[in-house]
C-alpha cells in the first residue's frame, strides 16, 4: 500500500480553499485548522491575537459553524480524508466537532507551544501531564464519531517521547502524528521516529522538514506509515512529485 500523504495543519492558512489548491498535488488527507474550540482556549487566542498572531482568532459563537462550513466545502469538491486539528482543555468540544459528518478525523493538538495556551495545560503542555493526556484521549476515543489522531512535538524538555507514543496507542487513538522536530537542526529527528515505530503498532504520520522526495523517503524508511507536510506547502504548491513517494 502506498504511504498516505497528509497536508499538515497551519493555523490561519489551511482552510478549505487552501486545501483544495493543494489536493491535486497528491494528498490523501488534509488537515483543517488548528482551531481553538472552547471558551478558555478561545480567550487565550484573543490574547495571542493582540500580540500580532491573527491565525488564533475564532469566535466562540461561530467556531462550530466555521469548521462545519470548511469541511462541507472540502467534501463537496474532493473525496479524500478530512482531518481537523483542535485545541481545547476538555474533550467535549472535540467530541462535538467529531459529529460533523464531513469530518473523518479529529486531531487532538498536543503540539502548540504558544505560552497563553501552554499556561492552560493545553497544546504541548499536555505532554508534561501524561495522566491528563491519557484520560483526555480515552474520553475522545470513547465518544468520537470520527477517527482520532494525536499530534505531538518530539524532543520537548522533560518529556519521554516513547512514553507519550505508548499512551497515545493504549488510549486507542487511530493515528500518532509526530512532529519529529530536532531543536537546532533543519531536518527531522529520524532516530526518534524509528524508536517510536519500534514501540507502537499505531499508524504513524511522520512530520517535519519534508521538502523533497528524499526527505519524505527517509521519514518512511525510519518507520513512519505516512508523511505530513506543512512549510513546503505554504506557498500553495508542492515543488516535488508526491506520487512517486
Ligand atoms: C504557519 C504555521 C502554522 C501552524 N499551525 C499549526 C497548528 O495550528 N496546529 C499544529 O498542530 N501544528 C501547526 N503547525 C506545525 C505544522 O503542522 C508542522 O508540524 C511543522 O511546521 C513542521 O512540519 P514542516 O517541517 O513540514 O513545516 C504550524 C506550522 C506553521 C508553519
Amino acid at each position: 500500500m502506498d504511504p498516505i500523504k497528509v497536508l499538515a495543519p497551519m493555523a490561519g492558512i489551511t482552510d478549505a480553499n487552501f486545501c483544495l489548491k493543494l489536493v491535486p498535488f497528491g494528498f490523501e488527507m488534509v488537515t483543517l485548522g488548528g482551531y481553538n474550540i472552547d471558551k478558555t482556549t478561545i480567550s487565550a487566542g484573543e490574547e495571542i491575537l493582540q500580540r500580532g498572531r491573527p491565525e488564533f482568532e475564532i469566535r466562540e459563537e461561530t467556531y462550530f459553524e466555521v469548521i462545519k462550513r470548511e469541511a462541507i466545502q472540502l467534501k463537496e469538491k474532493w473525496g479524500g480524508f478530512v482531518s481537523v486539528n483542535l485545541r481545547s482543555i476538555t474533550p467535549d468540544p472535540i467530541i462535538e466537532i467529531s459529529k460533523i459528518k464531513e469530518i473523518d478525523v479529529v486531531e487532538i493538538n498536543a503540539h502548540c507551544r504558544q505560552k497563553e495556551l501552554t499556561d492552560l495545560g493545553c497544546g504541548q503542555a499536555m505532554l508534561q501531564n501524561p495522566e491528563f493526556l491519557e484520560n483526555f484521549i480515552k474520553e475522545v476515543v470513547k465518544k468520537s464519531s470520527a477517527k482520532v489522531s494525536v499530534k505531538f512535538r518530539a524532543n520537548v524538555n522533560d518529556v519521554n517521547d516513547l512514553e507519550i507514543a505508548s499512551i497515545i496507542e493504549s488510549s486507542g487513538s487511530d493515528f500518532i502524528h509526530v512532529d519529529a522536530m530536532k531543536p537546532g537542526f533543519n531536518h527531522a529527528d529520524l532516530d526518534i521516529v524509528s524508536k517510536i515505530s519500534q514501540e507502537v503498532e499505531t499508524f504513524i504520520i511522520g512530520n517535519n522538514s519534508i521538502f523533497d522526495v528524499e526527505s519524505a523517503r527517509k521519514m518512511l524508511n525510519a518507520g513512519a506509515n505516512g508523511i505530513s507536510i506543512a512549510r513546503a506547502a505554504m506557498g500553495g504548491q508542492i515543488g516535488f512529485d508526491l506520487s512517486i513517494i
